[in-house]
């Protein structure tokens, strides 16, 4: 935290921290396979994304932070676990113009992560359909993710797995995952405008569709067309890729994770544990 490896009750954020007071503040996820980070240059790329998007500038290079990164996860000695980074416009007293001087609060911490259980990837998961009520500005890896923990919490409320949102009648994304949509052979997802989160799973998964050859059309499903979809599949750092064979109560396609995932989870898998 702020250039220190602290433990970790020790870590504390001042109350009027704009993080806390405004959620002004973004984040990213990466995964850590075998002690090694996940395609780090695309999260830090992101990032700086996020920090100019919110008019932050960022405190330090995106190379010292990975630094740090990687030394507290030699530190706590992990192998398989997720690194949760934040930084906020800092403390100051609470008004909604940015401070004179600001002084941005980093926060970085660890924890022992695993891969989705192998019964979600032999059945797959179940998911419910809600209206998409966030805010117009999803490409941005904002802290402010209240909508997104109440969707997740009504899914899990209903026995399902995950939430899909849905936006004007079309499919945009899970509440912490992008979605593709498996029509005839070909993957469908949405576009990367201001909707989405540009998922570096997502990334991953269509550099991985090239390379097998699998057609991708980047264009958003009407959820009407959702009940005739192969298959359906969510993707994310934590997630992977994951198969949702149950949405609002039906089957997805056969009602077993179809061809096309298991080809996609079976590549993810090699490249995330090979590198
Ligand atoms: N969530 N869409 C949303 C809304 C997300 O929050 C995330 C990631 C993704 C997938 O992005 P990526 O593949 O880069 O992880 C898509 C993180 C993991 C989280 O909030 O925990």
């Amino acid at each position: 935290m702020n250039g220190e490896f602290l433990p970790y009750e020790q870590a504390v954020i001042p109350v009027e921290d704009r993080g806390f007071i405004f959620a002004d503040g973004i984040y990213e996820v990466i995964r850590v396979y075998g002690g090694k980070m996940f395609r780090a240059e695309d999260h830090m790329a992101r990032l700086q994304r996020s920090a100019a998007a919110i008019r932050l500038p960022l405190p330090l290079s995106t190379s010292n932070l990975l630094q740090a990164a990687a030394e507290l996860v030699r530190r706590d000695g992990l192998d398989e676990a997720s690194i949760y980074l934040e930084i906020t416009r800092g403390p100051a007293p609470r008004t909604h113009t940015f401070p004179a001087e600001v002084r941005p609060t980093v926060v970085g911490f660890a924890r022992p992560v695993s891969a989705p259980a192998p019964n979600y990837i032999e059945n797959g998961a179940s998911a419910i359909t809600l209206p998409d009520e966030r805010w117009l500005r999803c490409d941005v890896k904002s802290v402010g993710l209240l909508l997104n923990t109440l969707a997740k919490q009504k899914a899990v409320e209903q026995g399902a797995y995950d939430a899909l949102f849905i936006r004007d009648g079309y499919l945009t994304e899970a509440t912490s995952s992008n979605a593709m949509a498996v029509f005839g052979g070909k993957i469908y997802t949405h576009p990367l405008n201001n909707l989405v989160l540009p998922g570096i799973t997502r990334k991953v998964v269509l550099e991985l569709c090239d390379q097998l050859g699998i057609p991708v059309v980047e264009e958003a499903v009407p959820a009407a067309e959702l009940v005739r979809a192969d298959e359906v599949f969510i993707t994310g750092t934590v997630t992977e890729v994951l198969a949702i064979t149950t949405l609002d109560g039906r089957p997805v396609g056969t009602g077993k994770p179809g061809p096309i995932f298991r080809q996609l989870h079976a590549a993810f898998v090699r490249y995330s544990r090979g590198q």
